[in-house]
């Protein structure tokens, strides 16, 4: 079967800039950490893809890593890019990361430049690309100085492989040493790649504010809280839901968020839309975030949460009633 992309996929997503930036990214965003590796179902893969292409998510966000196993997903996207969106490349904003353990030895994870360029020519491999548009550094190094880490993704665009660069899971002070270091190189940090939810709201005491003073964009992970902040565990643990995988959503996560779910999803409903919805919505309301990084199962999942944008704002008494459930 041919795909072929719908004609009025840019007519109703909105657009964000990356900071002070000129690349907009998406509202909403695609990330294939779960569901599109090499166990699973590659044709849901695939119908997740050009349902999020057709409803106007142009941005696809990957990892060395992501699978399981690690590299699967990388391979099945490449699959799909090559089979489905090969006329589309240049509409594409495509981002892959190397940080997590991907191979054995000394040089298979951190911040080194040696795993880090490495990788993301392995990235390149799996993928059939030319050149990924954000490469991250996927997390910050303990052992490795700052410098080297900035210098190799200084060296991804320098050397064409990389369109720009982004740092994730830095905290605040890390956040602005590396965007100086960056700057200094001349490959400045487009974007921060941090988790952030209504359940965990870490990046409110100072990331988001380093983020603004350098220009720099946000987007949020896991920001259902993995689907904890969805309609799905509202009855239970539903058959074949991350959490019956007790790997990065434990039993033991949803029966103590169960009460506060319960709350959150009443005052969904008053405001007519799912508790994911408001859930993305209520990230979106800060300004400085560019865009929300969803992870789906299926395509009515993606629906459902590029829906989103029909109900952005919010009124004081509920943002209120809100806080006093999650804080
Ligand atoms: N930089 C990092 O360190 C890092 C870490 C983690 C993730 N990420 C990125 O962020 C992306 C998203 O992370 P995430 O998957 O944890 O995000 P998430 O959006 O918080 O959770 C996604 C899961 O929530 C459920 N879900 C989504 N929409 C739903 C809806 N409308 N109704 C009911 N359930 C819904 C699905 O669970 P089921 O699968 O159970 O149906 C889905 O797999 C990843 O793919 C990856 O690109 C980055």
């Amino acid at each position: 079967m041919t795909y072929l992309p719908q004609e009025d996929r840019y007519n109703t997503m909105i657009y964000n800039r990356c900071g002070k930036w000129g690349l907009k990214l998406p509202a909403v965003s695609l990330g294939l950490w779960h569901n599109f590796g090499g166990i699973d179902h590659f044709e849901n893969a695939r119908a997740m893809l050009h349902r999020a292409f057709d409803l106007g998510i142009t941005h696809f966000d990957l990892a060395n890593n992501y699978g399981p196993p690690p590299g699967s997903a990388e391979e099945n996207f490449g699959k799909i890019l090559k089979q489905d969106f090969s006329s589309f490349r240049d509409e594409l904003i495509i981002s892959s990361k190397a940080g997590y353990l991907m191979w054995p030895g000394p040089y298979g994870e951190w911040g080194t430049r040696k795993y880090i360029l490495a990788s993301l020519d392995q990235s390149l491999k799996r993928m059939g690309l030319e050149y990924v548009d954000i490469f991250y550094s996927h997390r910050p190094d303990p052992d490795t100085p700052l410098e080297e880490t900035m210098m190799a993704l200084d060296r991804a665009v320098r050397s064409g492989k990389a369109l720009y660069v982004g740092i994730s899971n830095y905290p605040a002070d890390l956040a602005k040493q590396a965007s100086q270091i960056l700057k200094e190189l001349g490959t400045p940090c487009l974007i921060h790649q941090p988790r952030y939810s209504m359940f965990e709201r870490w990046v409110e005491n100072g990331l988001l504010d380093v983020l603004e003073e350098e220009g720099i964009g946000c987007i949020p992970f896991s920001p259902l809280a993995q689907g904890l902040l969805t309609d799905k565990y509202l009855n239970g643990i539903p058959e074949g839901s991350r959490a019956t995988r007790e790997v990065f959503l434990k039993k033991e996560d949803v029966e103590s968020a169960h009460d506060k779910i319960l709350k959150l999803n009443q005052i969904a409903v008053e405001r007519g839309q799912s508790l994911a919805q408001m859930a993305l919505a209520w990230i979106l309301k800060d300004k400085r975030i560019t865009s929300v990084l969803i992870g789906a199962s299926s395509v009515q999942q993606i629906e459902d949460n590029v829906a989103t944008l029909k109900k952005l704002p919010f009124s004081a008494d509920e943002l209120k009633a809100i806080d006093e459930i999650i804080r």
